[in-house]
């Protein structure tokens, strides 16, 4: 094994984490932006920024998978004298005497010092803003007077991430920018500039001439003269504006400059690399104007300070939209007025140093919805910050933006979203609802599913079609998570599309049930569920039989159209959703016949008698008896597939997997190779399929036994050796890897739960523990690769080259199901239509510890004293008094809860 060496650390104080060393194993991210704007940004301030749609608007260029790698990003360059350097190391690799980067909520700081100079940038995106704000503070902490130049750098993307990578002929051709830099008294439409505008002379480079604009072409210069209110110096990107676009970027600086650059080629040398820009070499920008090509943006200042003296500059990098018929303010010259507003809102230290502090509360609000106190740091601050912030990080981006999805692959997951917000309904709700509608708006009629939409136009993603038979049991997972968080049951009532047609509307509860009935519609020859295109792993392709590498395995279905392989997943999934739609049809039927006794009782002490409404009471009574029918339907279906799973579904040892197109056994001890699966023993076993059987507990010893490795739970053991052709994508990567044998984080979760309903809390926690970045941080920084302050997809499993190697950080379902596991059934925390269950599943070893939840508009401390004892709470005390069962009931204010286990 090689050395583990530490790269940063955890500064729970300020919730952040510190990196020491910028050359972490591997870029270690962090997200800014909270609604709209968002970027992304490594630890050496690589990364792009983009509005709303990684594909759609993206606003920087990022090159995947360069050389070096996470080349491109947010760069400010210092020169002093012949020495250049980054305060984040990259790109210029200068050694520093001092880096530091810090990742926060929402924001990131990061440190160099350099010769007696610290250059010190907080990035962060306000809230409500469009824009990344780079707070550059430079300090001398020398002796000496210090001349510095500094040079910003940004490189724009023309809006489309995908065509940007690819349509070249047509790209370099249409850049265009926009200059503003009133104390140059610069100000020029594209066309204005002709010819270049003279570069100042290095020879002299203490005092910079200001470039004369181009005069020779007078008539075109048409642009008004700036806004005296935003003095600093805007470069703007208007490519395509002429045409369809309506938006535009800008990077400002709130200070005067003595020169800028927009055309990269210029800048930085067609053979040069970033760590070498032509002009910060010498010392001596362009005043290059971009026509075509690459458009960049950047700003040249000169700066002295005294000794100990320090100065701040307010980068912004933004971006508007305008109305059609407000696109310009003379011809081919863009309507600034929103972007001076912007600008204005943020060109000081102070208003700066406000919308700072504004986040910072905004995050101290959301953390304090669920906060823990165990005396364990390494899962205190998991549950208290890195968990919570990757569900928001999760529930914005879905699989779209990371350091491994490129943005331009997918939108966001049906399946993926709904689990998303399962982890992020406690800290908005009223984000998470609409999530629900915009997401049940992309179903179709017969129940089935657009697999993704794209998030700028919510539009299915006809590439991709549907037909993955697990996603519509998603929709009840994620609307029944909601209702039990707010009890907004107003919701069922919201008329969501098809499609999103409009004229196609029905209530957003008809989407859940014909969810359902989707699944009972699609049973195969053992009444299990047709699997499809894929259920939850979309690598286990039953009906692709591809031999062509140039089909996809997620769309093609060669020989069937999916009429015979089954699901065992997607048969507990079903039987969990379905006992959850059961409880919510009961729930409902008693939500409406308590509507039609308030009726009565109210019209009667308003009329003094009772006649009146009649009708009404009648139409609430047979709701609620609609209700309760439609419960018994739903609970015979559940038990028939209870049924299905007992008799066709169990192997002996563990839950089967599937049944491929032949009805072959999948998962089976009979299996040459991958004789049993993660997935279904997850599902089953939190489905307690077979738990008076004993089937529970030997399937969770099965997953010990089989699946369990030092670093986690594997996919599949053995792992596939060739690729099978019947099964598809899975068998198609090498063993260890992704789903072939992978630990695919999201689905550990899944079995610790089944441990948790089990009562096996020693055996819960140890799984959990495993996969738990703050203890792997510990230990594997070198060999994790990957930020070890989030979770990530998947970890090399036991058959792998490099068993313990992460990969696919950030993005993942494990965000949500890690929150949900240890929230509600290790901490024990549960949400319920009337109030919280408490019902903890705990390691022996588990000493007191006091939760402190935020619930509707009543705020709960709960101490629980578990007294050795793995599960099963004795008495709950609630303000003093003792009560039976384990909900606390619902009521606002503020509460005390003591629980005895
Ligand atoms: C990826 C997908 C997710 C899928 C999983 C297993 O994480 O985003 O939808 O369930 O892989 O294949
Ligand atoms: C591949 C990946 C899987 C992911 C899918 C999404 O199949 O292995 O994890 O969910 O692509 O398209």
């Amino acid at each position: 094994m090689e050395q583990q060496k530490r790269y940063g650390h955890f500064d729970d104080q300020h919730r952040e984490y510190v990196i020491t060393d910028p050359k972490t194993p591997w870029p270690w991210i962090n997200y800014l932006g909270n609604e709209d704007f968002f970027s992304l940004i490594s630890n050496t301030a690589g990364g792009y920024s983009f509005y709303k749609d990684a594909k759609f608007r993206r606003i920087t260029r990022y090159r995947y998978n360069n050389i070096p790698m996470d080349n491109g990003g947010r760069y400010f360059y210092i020169k002093e004298g012949d020495t250049v350097w980054n305060p984040g190391w990259k790109p210029c690799k200068t050694p520093l005497d001092f880096y530091e980067c810090r990742h926060g909520m929402g924001y990131t700081r990061i440190t160099g010092r350099k010769n007696g100079v610290e250059a010190s940038v907080l990035f962060f995106v306000p809230l409500g803003k469009w824009a990344e704000v780079q707070k550059l503070t430079l300090t001398n902490q020398s002796s000496d007077v210090k001349t510095l130049k500094l040079f910003s750098f940004e490189e724009w993307c023309l809006w489309n991430a995908a065509t940007d990578m690819e349509n070249f002929q047509r790209n370099f051709s249409t850049g265009e920018v926009e200059v503003e830099v009133p104390n140059l008294a610069i100000s020029t439409s594209n066309n204005s500039s002709k010819i270049e505008a003279p570069t100042p002379d290095v020879s002299n480079s203490s005092k910079i001439e200001a470039p004369t604009p181009d005069v020779s072409n007078s008539s075109k210069i048409e642009a008004p003269t700036p806004d005296v209110s935003t003095s600093g110096a805007t470069i703007y990107h208007k490519t395509e504006y002429r045409e369809r676009r309506n938006h535009y970027a800008f990077y400002h600086v709130n200070a005067e400059i003595q020169g800028y650059d927009t055309n990269r080629e210029t800048f930085v040398g067609l053979y040069n690399e970033l760590s070498e820009p032509e002009a910060v070499l010498e010392g001596r920008p362009r005043n290059s104007h971009a026509h075509g090509w690459s458009p960049i943006a950047s700003h040249y200042i000169e700066v002295t300070l005294q000794p100990g003296e320090s100065k701040d500059f307010v980068f912004l990098l933004g971006y508007i939209e305008n109305e059609q018929d407000e696109k310009f303010s003379a011809p081919q010259v863009i309507n600034k007025q929103k972007a001076y507003a912007l600008i204005e809102s943020l060109n000081t230290t102070e208003k700066v140093d406000k919308a700072f502090a504004e986040l910072n509360q905004y995050w101290d609000k959301l953390l304090n919805i669920y906060k823990v106190k165990t005396g364990n740091d390494k899962l205190d601050r998991m549950v208290n910050i890195w968990n919570q912030y990757q569900c928001m990080v999760t529930f914005n981006f879905s699989r779209s933006a990371s350091f491994f999805e490129s943005g331009i692959g997918r939108g966001m997951g049906f399946r993926d979203s709904n689990q998303d917000l399962v982890g992020f309904v406690h800290q908005i709700p009223s984000r998470a609802r609409q999530r629900i509608i915009d997401i049940a708006s992309t179903q179709f009629p017969d129940g089935g599913c657009y697999h993704q939409y794209q998030p700028l136009t919510k539009r299915g993603n006809n590439d991709i079609g549907g037909g993955f038979n697990d996603d519509p049991c998603w929709l009840i997972f994620g609307t029944v998570a909601y209702l039990k968080e707010t009890g907004d049951f107003s919701i069922l009532d919201e008329m969501v599309p098809f499609d999103n047609q409009p004229g196609s509307e029905v209530t957003l509860f008809e989407h859940l049930k014909i969810s359902m009935d989707h699944v009972i519609k699609n049973l195969g020859p053992h009444m299990l569920p047709l699997i499809g295109r894929a259920d939850w792993n979309d690598c286990l392709n039953l009906n692709c039989f591809s031999w062509d590498p140039n089909e996809s395995f997620q769309t093609t279905e060669n020989v069937s159209e999916g009429t015979k392989a089954e699901s065992l997943m997607i048969a507990g999934l079903f039987v969990v959703t379905g006992k959850e739609y059961v409880a919510l049809c009961k729930e409902l039927a008693k939500r409406t016949e308590n509507l039609e006794l308030k009726t009565e009782r109210c019209d009667y002490s308003q009329d003094g008698e009772q006649s009146t409404t009649g009708n009404h009471t009648s139409q609430f009574s047979t709701l609620s008896s609609q209700f309760s029918a439609e419960a018994a339907r739903m609970q015979q279906a559940v038990d028939a597939m209870i049924e299905a799973v007992k008799k066709h579904g169990w192997d002996g040892e563990w839950y089967l997997r599937a049944y491929d197109f032949y009805g072959r056994k999948i998962g089976s001890n009979e299996c040459d190779e991958a004789k049993i699966f993660i997935e279904s023993q997850g599902w089953c076993t939190m489905a307690e399929i077979g738990a008076e059987d004993g089937m529970v507990a030997k399937s969770l010893d099965s997953c010990k036994k089989y699946l369990e490795c030092e670093h986690g739970m594997v996919l599949n053991n053995p792992a596939f050796t060739k690729y099978i052709y019947e099964y598809g994508e899975i068998s198609s990567y090498p063993e260890g890897y992704k789903e072939n044998a992978g630990i695919f984080c999201h689905n550990n979760p899944w079995v610790i739960i089944g441990e948790c309903l089990a009562g096996r809390g020693n055996d819960a926690w140890a799984h959990y523990a495993k996969i738990l970045p703050s203890y792997v941080e510990e230990k594997y920084q070198t060999l994790h690769k990957v930020e070890p302050y989030v979770n990530c997809q998947m970890v090399a499993g036991k058959d792998a080259f490099k068993p313990g190697e992460g990969k696919n950080s950030w993005l993942t379902g494990t965000a949500a199901w890690m929150w949900l596991t240890v929230s509600q059934h290790i901490l024990g925390i549960k949400p319920e239509y009337d109030g919280l269950r408490i019902d903890p599943c705990l390691p022996s070893t588990a000493g007191d510890y006091t939760v402190q939840r935020k619930f509707r508009d009543a705020q709960y401390t709960i101490t629980i004293h578990p007294n050795g004892a793995q599960k099963g709470v004795k008495q709950i005390v609630l303000d003093g008094s003792a009560i039976d069962g384990t909900v606390i009931p619902y009521s606002p204010g503020e509460h005390t809860v003591e629980v005895t286990m």
